[in-house]
């Protein structure tokens, strides 16, 4: 079964325009639960211009189900990470400036550091995933640092999907995951998943998570919230 991770960056980047606190991150992080999500994300960057670090600690009073919050390993965001102690900690190589996520680690040149992080992060019982492209050498040095899981960047995926073109790219996805799973590392997916492109990601067995964010926000301006998060389930878990 495939797991709803629901990314709250862009409810916080809408409320951040104004200075009342509407829409509320937690009022949606609600919303989000209440209609079925098996998760929520966040991913609070150095400047803030989205998720703010009271947000996270706010969430992490009131979730029900697990949280995953997602970043470069900085002194700031690993505190937050050592206070809140989510259920999963997903790495991300951006850079402070970085408009969103695009590439995944270098683990060639990043591995040596973020082994002792992914250990400590272990140590207290949070669950640690790498953001990586489909690079078969990358997924097997994710496993020799002590990864749990993966989270493939599925950008270049859904870039193809839409310029049909998704055949050969897709196969690296498949081949992606069938290694790290046969290495004994979960695998998560994210970026740019949507309701159209979904389904066809999720026929590769053994997904266990789906972090969405910016697509899902921007039905819910047409559908609602509740509705688009039911949408989405229907995909991930047909039955
Ligand atoms: N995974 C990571 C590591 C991300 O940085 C993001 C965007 O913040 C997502 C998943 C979700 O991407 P999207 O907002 O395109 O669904």
């Amino acid at each position: 079964m495939t797991n709803l991770s629901i990314n709250l960056n862009k409810v916080a980047l809408l409320r951040n325009s104004r200075s009342f606190g509407i829409p509320s991150v937690i009022k949606a992080a609600y919303t989000c639960i209440q209609a079925g999500a098996h998760g929520i994300t966040v991913h609070p960057r150095p400047d803030a211009r989205h998720i703010k670090s009271e947000d996270v600690y706010e969430l992490a009073k009131m979730l029900t189900v697990e949280f995953n919050i997602e970043g470069n390993p900085s002194s700031q965001f690993l505190k937050i990470i050592r206070d809140v102690k989510p259920t999963q900690c997903t790495l991300v190589p951006d850079a402070p400036n970085a408009f969103t996520s695009d590439h995944g680690w270098n683990l060639v040149t990043n591995g040596f550091w973020l082994k002792p992080i992914i250990q400590e992060l272990k140590e207290l019982g949070i669950r640690v995933s790498l953001f990586l492209d489909t690079d078969l050498n990358q997924i097997k040095l994710a496993k020799e640092i002590g990864a749990d899981r993966i989270e493939l960047y599925t950008e270049p995926y859904a870039t193809a999907f839409r310029n049909n073109e998704v055949k050969s790219v897709f196969q690296k996805y498949q081949q992606a995951a069938n290694k790290a799973q046969e290495m004994g590392l979960g695998v998560n997916a994210g970026h740019d998943l949507n309701l159209h492109n979904l389904e066809k990601f999720c026929s590769i067995p053994n997904i266990l998570e789906v972090s969405i964010g910016h697509a899902l926000i921007a039905d819910a301006i047409e559908l609602g919230l509740f509705n688009a998060v039911k949408e989405y389930l229907k995909i991930i878990s047909p039955n």
